[in-house]
């Protein structure tokens, strides 16, 4: 593909309020390519959560930005991303998705490293000239690893900017996300795991997208109102805003028409919850202050952090990341996230919402499949070239049903694709 094409996959026509992406972006196995190259080697990429390894020697291994590696605390208690390739010959050294392991050991020869990654044995070492060197042949290690409030984050770039700084406004969003608890949150056992039949971006759009929740969600929508007296109406103009918060992370924040396990009252949670939530609620304060506590436990969250990490703090919280194994294929993953102190019950409220809504067998995630796995389809119609994503950009203060947060997200992809510090605009900046 040719950089004057590269161009002009997404025309920013700020005067008119136009915004649209070409089609290409979608189907393009080159278009993959220099995702591949230009983004997901140089941004901060999520690997796991240092609540699913609590103790020394557990361990996870899952594939992020297409390299096995394993999430290991060893017995130090440090947390590390280890690359899962035996530094002999290549072997995965851990092929078991999760557990508790003094050392692993590689089943091709059998060298066996430990929980920091050392190389600590290998059968008949004598046959090694001096020059060998254990040291050296320690499991690998992604070039730059970084948490935040126990999300742990992976960069393939030696020289990218630390994680605090790249993640800029979405900071805010993930302390908001992290301080429904008084001990800290944990990821609850367990993840979903599911695939696509469509492009990665398509779901980067859609989880962060108010427009599509009464048309595409509208079995669960009056499920709610059927169960808890939901007003149907309130979906339709939820009090909240979108926002831009830098480096390509967006957000929306509303007043929710459902309840949160948290602190958030709804009918369908029944009367005996009110009294436990209200508790909750008035600790927060205590905390935080009132401004803060609201916005912690009675505010619903869509956060988008670039390039493909999702954190929608809902009805329950759901982390959740997806890989393109091709332009029209992708993995994703997602944990529910949960306050480490929530008692049993609240715990069941929580998950109950989860799966209700958010499991890839819940009333949504289907109902997205389905629409995305479609829209995919209807990409083979090329003579229709663009899709439109202009929604709101004639507006002062967008809204959560408007589409800043999605084109947020298409303006850094646009830069880092191009390579060019913009994407090509006309006119005003406008949301
Ligand atoms: S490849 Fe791992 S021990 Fe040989
Ligand atoms: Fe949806």
């Amino acid at each position: 593909m040719e950089p004057t094409s590269l161009e002009g996959l997404v025309v920013d026509n700020q005067q008119d309020g136009l915004f649209r992406v070409n089609r290409q972006a979608f189907v393009s196995p080159e278009v993959l390519a220099l995702e591949q190259q230009r983004i997901f080697a140089h941004c901060w990429i999520y690997a796991g959560h240092e609540t699913e390894v609590p103790n020394p020697g557990d361990f996870c291994s899952r594939r992020v930005a297409g390299r096995p590696v394993i999430l290991a605390r060893g017995d130090d208690g440090q947390v590390r991303v280890l690359l899962n390739t035996c530094t002999h010959r290549g072997a995965l050294v851990c092929r078991e998705q999760a557990g508790n392991a003094r050392s692993f050991q590689c089943p091709y020869h059998a060298w066996t490293f430990s929980t920091r990654g050392e190389l600590i044995g290998l059968p008949g070492e004598d046959a090694y000239s001096p020059a060998f060197n254990r040291n050296e042949l320690a499991l690998g290690t992604p070039p730059r690893v970084e948490s935040y409030r126990g999300f742990v984050f992976i960069n393939l770039d030696p020289k990218a900017e630390d994680l605090v700084t790249y993640l800029a406004g979405a900071k805010e969003y993930l302390d908001l996300v992290c301080d429904q608890s008084e001990v800290g949150v944990e990821i609850v056992q367990g993840s979903q795991l599911y695939s696509m039949r469509a492009n990665w971006k398509l779901l980067v759009e859609n989880s962060i997208d108010g427009y599509h929740a009464l048309p595409t969600h509208q079995r669960y929508m009056s499920f709610l109102g059927e169960i808890g007296g939901m007003d149907l109406s309130a979906v339709t103009r939820l009090r909240g805003f979108a926002k831009s918060l830098g480096n390509g992370h967006s957000v929306i924040e509303y007043e929710p028409p459902w309840g949160r396990p948290v602190a958030r009252w709804a009918p369908y949670f029944g009367k005996e919850k009110k009294a436990s939530l209200a508790a909750i609620q008035q600790r927060l304060e205590q905390r935080f202050g009132k401004e803060w506590a609201y916005r912690v436990a009675q505010t619903s969250r869509n956060l988008q952090i670039f390039p493909n990490l999702i954190i929608n703090d809902i009805m329950a919280v759901t982390v959740r990341t997806f890989f393109p194994v091709s332009c029209d294929y992708m993995e994703i993953s997602a944990w529910a996230l949960a306050p480490k102190e929530e008692t049993a019950e609240d715990r069941a409220l929580r998950l109950d919402n989860f799966l209700t809504f958010l499991g890839p067998g819940g009333f949504a995630t289907p109902d997205d499949v389905e629409m995305l796995e479609s829209c995919q389809r209807g990409f083979a119609n090329r003579e229709v070239m663009w899709s439109d994503i202009s929604r709101g950009m004639n507006r002062a203060e967008p809204v959560t049903t408007d589409e800043l947060q999605i084109r947020t997200f298409w303006r850094r992809w646009h830069e880092l694709i191009t390579g060019t510090p913009s994407a090509k605009v006309t006119g005003q900046r406008a949301a």
